[in-house]
């Protein structure tokens, strides 16, 4: 095999049952679009791959709901996330599907070359059973209540409230999703990974990147809060996890294994692999050889995600490929965090999001209006902790950085080129000295500009390779500002009054600027880029350009030519009003008031006896504290009269601890203690939750301080 390095990059392939919002782009696509981008203007031998994972039961709870088949629902939604991305400019070298004959074939292969070397192993066991619907549960089939949070509305497989990943039979008050009822539990045969057997190579991978004695990556370029959740599912004890399950909808069994009738591969077995059977389908259409993507040590693997998918990509998928033998381990797993929006969590069923086809379709005629969204999600991704999307600063990016300082310094070059040399770039004398764009006191020349301008293309190289692409952004924005800087100190409308030899000098170092963003800021506003080369009459940037980039600056080398004729002045980006943002905000509102406040179902009747049993009791919150560590826990003192109790609750996120003290409240007092963060809470807190998941205490304002029963 070939000594070259090379790279092959994924991003968490998308369920096929329901369109894109921005909290995806920002977590798996745009970023990963950025640094493939990025390898490839540095001549980087890269393979983007992605495409749809259409198994699962995210696919069939759609289809149930929408009265249409699982079939339709793939095919209707891969056309439509297909297409979204290539609007946006998600620039994958192959959109698959994991309902392609080949990803199953590629599906089946690795599970028969698993079972083949034993590394299954075969277990009778109970699992829930829906017996109106007559079929065996998924784990996303089954909510309940979590028993780490209380939270009501957890699936089998995770609770999205506090994060746990759970198995079904954990739930408290299991409920079928496709009934309603409680399933019952029955026995099924599967087979499992044993999770647990490969620990010893897991834990040193992940923690030192050493495997087989051989330095694999280094930790300290993971992102902490990716190594923070491997090493909190490793030191929680890893168990057997079942690759096969009981669904009507998925990748077969291979037939030949006895007992496969009826079972289908676990969808987190299936759709990994889906990235290496794009893969192999990218090969056959170039004709290339897959293989080294895969199993070459020269290759780095990166998958992008969002941090739901951490485990996945760091513990199972890798303890696949590394059973079957023949593959590489990721690199990195550089994991973003989620993006809320204006306030609040991005709710798929309460539409909450702004949903990427329809901000498309919205701006349709404004093409600017795509790199706008792309700038603004680069500048607030949530690279290390959850971050924030409001109208108010999408204007604000727009107005004060594309415009104000992007546009707005080109614009300025294009102009003063035109009006001074008829859009002529000048020939100079090089050695001429003019004033530093750094400092008003202090000379420069053509050279020493073309040197600071290097630095920060090389700082985006640098921050791009470190995943850290708001500060590659700020770098690409550094080079405008100094461009502005350049005009600002050296003045160059009244210095042509003067000197006209040192305005040339001024306005060619000026244009080469000009020249060195519109190759730089390809990776992240790709369309601007193109606009931007068309303005300057230079062809579009192509692979290996930010390289000659960096070795022209190095060289002092024109970056555009004297005697280049550029072309006449256009606008690449103009102000959003404050009613613009009146109108988006409108419009998420409206849409949300459109899908209906979603009351939670009513509980299953209970008899008076059953209420009799609880003891509900007035209190008094006396002290209030945050937990360490725990964002959502208030760990609260609570008078009861008789006595005082410690009740930890989950409300830190709406209440600071001191704006409670003296709340009078209800308790339910004879709750079972348990222990939460390692702290015994003694009862539990009444809350209401509104509809936008705010909670608020019931609260009696009696008066009458704590003890006192409520009925
Ligand atoms: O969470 C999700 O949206 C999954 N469909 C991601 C799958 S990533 C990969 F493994 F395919
Ligand atoms: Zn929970």
């Amino acid at each position: 095999m070939s000594k070259a390095k090379r790279y092959l990059v994924t991003s968490a392939l998308p369920y096929a049952n329901g369109p894109l919002h921005i909290g995806h782009l920002a977590g798996a696509y745009l970023p990963a679009d950025i640094y493939v981008r990025t390898l490839r203007l540095l001549g980087e031998d890269v393979v983007y791959v992605c495409g749809s994972d259409e198994h699962g039961a995210a696919i069939t709870i759609r289809a149930k709901m929408d009265g249409v088949s699982p079939q339709d629902v793939v095919d209707k939604y891969d056309k439509l996330i297909k297409e979204t991305f290539e609007k946006v400019g998600v620039s994958f070298d192959i959109y698959h599907r994991t309902s392609s004959h080949l990803h199953h074939e590629t599906a089946q292969e690795f599970f028969r070359d698993l079972y083949q070397k034993g590394e299954f192993i075969e277990q009778r066991s109970e699992q829930y059973y829906d017996e109106s619907a007559q079929q065996f549960l998924a784990d996303r089939y089954i909510t309940g209540t979590c028993p780490k949070c209380q939270h009501e509305e957890a699936y089998g497989d995770q609770c999205e409230n506090c994060g746990s990943t759970l198995s079904p039979t954990e739930l408290i008050n299991p409920k079928s999703k496709m009934s309603g009822e409680t399933p019952v539990l029955k026995e099924t045969t599967h087979w499992y990974l044993p999770l647990d057997k490969y620990e010893e190579w897991l834990r040193p991978w992940i923690e030192e990147g050493v495997l087989n004695g051989e330095k694999l990556h280094d930790p300290y370029q993971w992102k902490s809060h990716v190594l923070g959740q491997c090493k909190s599912w490793i030191d929680g004890g890893l168990q057997p996890r079942a690759m096969t399950r009981d669904l009507t909808w998925g990748v077969d069994v291979p037939q030949e294994i006895n007992g496969s009738e009826g079972k289908k591969l676990y969808v987190w077995l299936d759709a990994p692999i889906g990235y290496i059977s794009a893969t192999k389908q990218w090969a056959k259409d170039n004709g290339k050889d897959w293989k080294p993507y895969w199993q070459d040590k020269n290759t780095d693997l990166i998958h992008f995600i969002g941090k739901d998918n951490i485990v996945f990509h760091c513990v199972i998928f890798p303890v696949i490929l590394k059973a079957n033998g023949n593959y590489i381990l990721p690199k990195n797993v550089p994991a973003n965090q989620f993006l809320n929006l204006e306030g609040r969590k991005i709710s798929t069923s309460k539409n909450w999001a702004i949903w990427v086809h329809e901000y498309v379709e919205d701006f349709k005629d404004d093409p600017k209006m795509i790199d706008v969204l792309r700038y603004y999600m680069i500048k607030i991704m949530p690279e290390n902790k959850d971050s924030e999307f409001t109208w108010k600063g999408f204007q604000e990016a727009n107005n004060s950085e594309l415009v104000g300082t992007f546009a707005n310094y080109i614009n300025r070059v294009v102009v003063l080129t035109n009006k001074y040399y008829n859009g002529i770039i000048p020939t100079i004398n090089q050695g001429l000295e003019i004033t530093c764009s750094e400092d008003e006191n202090e000379t420069s020349s053509f050279q020493a500009e073309m040197n600071a301008v290097a630095k920060h293309a090389q700082n985006i190289k640098k921050f791009i390779y470190q995943f850290d692409f708001r500060s590659a952004l700020r770098e690409l924005m550094s080079i405008a500002d100094l461009g502005n800087k350049l005009l600002q100190n050296n003045a160059p409308w009244s210095l042509i009054k003067t000197d006209e030899e040192k305005t040339k000098v001024v306005m060619n170092t000026a244009a080469q600027v000009v020249a060195a963003l519109s190759i730089a800021v390809q990776p992240f506003l790709p369309k601007t880029s193109n606009r931007l080369r068309d303005l300057l009459n230079l062809p579009h940037v192509v692979d290996g350009d930010l390289e000659k980039l960096l070795n022209d600056l190095s060289k002092h080398e024109f970056l555009i030519q004297e005697g280049h004729q550029i072309n006449k002045p256009t606008h690449l980006f103009s102000n959003l009003s404050d009613d613009w943002v009146a109108e988006q905000v409108q419009k998420l509102e409206d849409s949300q008031a459109e899908a209906g406040i979603q009351y939670e179902a009513i509980k299953e009747t209970a008899t008076f006896d059953d209420f009799q049993k609880m003891d509900f009791r007035t209190g008094v919150i006396l002290e209030a504290e945050k937990i360490k560590k725990a964002k959502k826990l208030l760990k609260l003192t609570v008078d009861l009269g008789f006595e005082q109790r410690t009740i930890v609750s989950g409300i830190a996120e709406f209440y600071q601890a001191e704006e409670i003290i003296g709340k009078e409240v209800v308790v339910v007092a004879n709750l079972a203690p348990r222990k939460l963060r390692g702290v015994e809470s003694q009862g539990m807190i009444l809350m209401a939750e509104n509809d936008k998941g705010e909670l608020v205490f019931v609260s009696p304002q009696s008066g009458f301080g704590g003890g006192f029963v409520v009925r």
